[in-house]
């Protein structure tokens, strides 16, 4: 198959301020998260160049010039590009640098956060940034979560998760039910359709957002959708496994959206994989260490002698617990998964049937390929396109394994994946005609990997309406 394409990973990403803040530090930097991936047999990865609100990161430019400086440090072993997160709407930048970012730095793709305080915007904000990206050819990425509800939930008002000192990592679960992102998505759509900008949901993880896509999708919406391994391979049930005051071992499955309560969400995920609802899996790998005051640990150590007034220092993990001296709220947010993000599909979608080998090389490397203006060089096995090439092993070629961290080549100390059983993996790995990973060595360097310049996407052109729907607003909003 064409190399695998993951174009939802986060590598040395500013995390004071950002959705992996509160304390949290990106475990992996190019190198690691690169050699992870091409071990896993992914040979390109788009990776996020994070504004946030401080003054100094206003200009988008300078934001990516510092964030391509980080890359440049170790290099990457993969090709790689970047998406551009926006937390602000300052028309002046947009209007002056969105052109700038495309014609420089090929960068064609956007992310906006509707929940996160530190990263959200306002419904008004997100159509201002919508519609500069349309204007400039950029496809804008969704983080749909409805950012009140999360907080009305968590927050310390009577009856609620935080007064009730339900913090342990479970209840993240509880603070962002389905309707939390299925009402986002919701929304995103219609501010979308109104000024007919096509825009792609990430990790999408329930039914309830499946289905307002589908909807969208079957009215003729240009409306895309990535889900990722975690809501197919975990639920509530995951976040619950050691659930007890002294222990913390769940906070590892903490990422947002978390996955459903159950597997009829797998299922209902499944059905959108096989159907077309989605038309990229990704892995959101978002790497924090689990056995680390930086890490994962952060929901305990670093925050909170406040929650009960008294001081934490010298204080062990299951003391703190058990005065529940932390809180989910702190746990930083996002898993690792960018070298299992094929075998996993591949284990529990092809070998069993669920979904073809084709569609799998479509969802995997095809399509982002083309979704992200990548096409044909890369995501395709033709006459010009650069040699990304995955070999599996045979049917029956590796006998199934129980997979454990140490397999990994991430920088991370842990898998939420430890003990599932595998039954292949890519045999080679093949960068523009080199064989970088071949039968569990890695023989790549960590400056193979040269940045790439985007296109725009190669999908979401042609609008399946009528141009005289008085209904349809957009072409006069666009006069205005
Ligand atoms: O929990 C998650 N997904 N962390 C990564 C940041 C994001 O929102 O993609
Ligand atoms: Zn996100
Ligand atoms: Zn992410």
């Amino acid at each position: 198959m064409p190399g695998g394409i993951d174009c939802h990973v986060h590598l040395c990403q500013d995390l004071k301020t950002g959705p992996l803040g509160l304390g949290g530090e990106c475990a992996d930097n190019f190198e690691t998260g690169s050699r992870s991936a091409v071990c896993g047999g992914t040979t390109t990865m788009i990776t996020f160049a994070t504004q946030t609100r401080a003054e100094e990161d206003c200009s988008l430019l300078k934001v990516v010039e510092a964030y391509n400086a980080r890359a440049e440090v170790t290099g990457s072993y993969i090709d790689y590009a970047f998406h551009v997160i926006i937390v602000r709407d300052d028309k002046d930048v947009l209007e002056a640098e969105l052109p700038i970012l495309v014609e420089r730095w090929g960068i064609t793709s956007c992310k906006l956060f509707m929940t996160y305080e530190t990263m959200r915007l306002q419904d008004y904000q997100l159509l201002d940034v919508m519609l500069a990206a349309l204007k400039n050819e950029i496809t804008t990425m969704i983080h749909a979560e409805n950012g009140d509800m999360i907080e009305w939930l968590t927050g310390e008002f009577p009856k609620k998760l935080e007064s009730k000192a339900m913090m342990a990592p479970y209840y993240h679960a509880l603070s962002r039910p389905p309707s939390v992102e299925g009402e986002a998505a919701n929304r995103a759509i219609v501010l979308a359709e109104l000024i007919e900008n096509p825009i792609l949901f990430v990790h999408v993880g329930s039914s309830a957002s499946a289905n307002v896509i589908r909807a969208a999708q079957t009215r003729g919406l240009p409306v895309f959708a990535e889900t990722c391994p975690q809501y197919l391979n975990l639920t509530w049930e995951d976040l619950k496994r050691f659930h007890s005051p002294t222990c913390f071992e769940n906070s590892k499955m903490v990422c947002s959206p978390p996955p459903g309560p159950d597997s009829s969400d797998q299922a209902a995920l499944y059905i959108g994989l096989h159907n077309g609802t989605f038309t990229i899996f990704s892995s959101d790998h978002c790497p924090f260490k689990y056995d680390d005051p930086h890490g994962k640990m952060a929901g305990i150590l670093e925050h909170e002698p406040s929650i009960q007034g008294e001081p934490c220092e010298g204080m062990t993990l299951p003391e703190l617990a058990h005065k529940k001296v932390g809180s989910f709220r702190l746990i930083p947010n996002g898993i690792p998964g960018v070298e299992t993000r094929l075998p996993l599909l591949f284990t529990r979608g092809v070998s069993t049937g669920r979904i073809s080998p084709q569609k799998f090389v479509e969802l995997t490397a095809t399509n982002p390929a083309k979704l992200y203006g990548l096409y044909p060089r890369k995501g395709a096995i033709l006459p010009g396109s650069d040699a990304d090439l995955v070999i599996w092993h045979p049917e029956g070629g590796l006998p199934p394994f129980k997979l454990t961290n140490e397999h990994l080549h991430h920088n991370v100390d842990y898998t939420p994946y430890e003990g599932m059983e595998f039954d292949n993996w890519p045999r080679y790995t093949i960068a523009r005609g080199r064989v970088v990973w071949g039968n569990g060595v890695l023989l790549g360097k960590p400056r193979d990997g040269q940045y790439l310049k985007r296109g725009p996407s190669q999908l979401g052109k042609g609008v399946a309406h009528f141009k005289k729907d008085p209904r349809r607003v957009a072409s006069w909003v666009h006069e205005l």
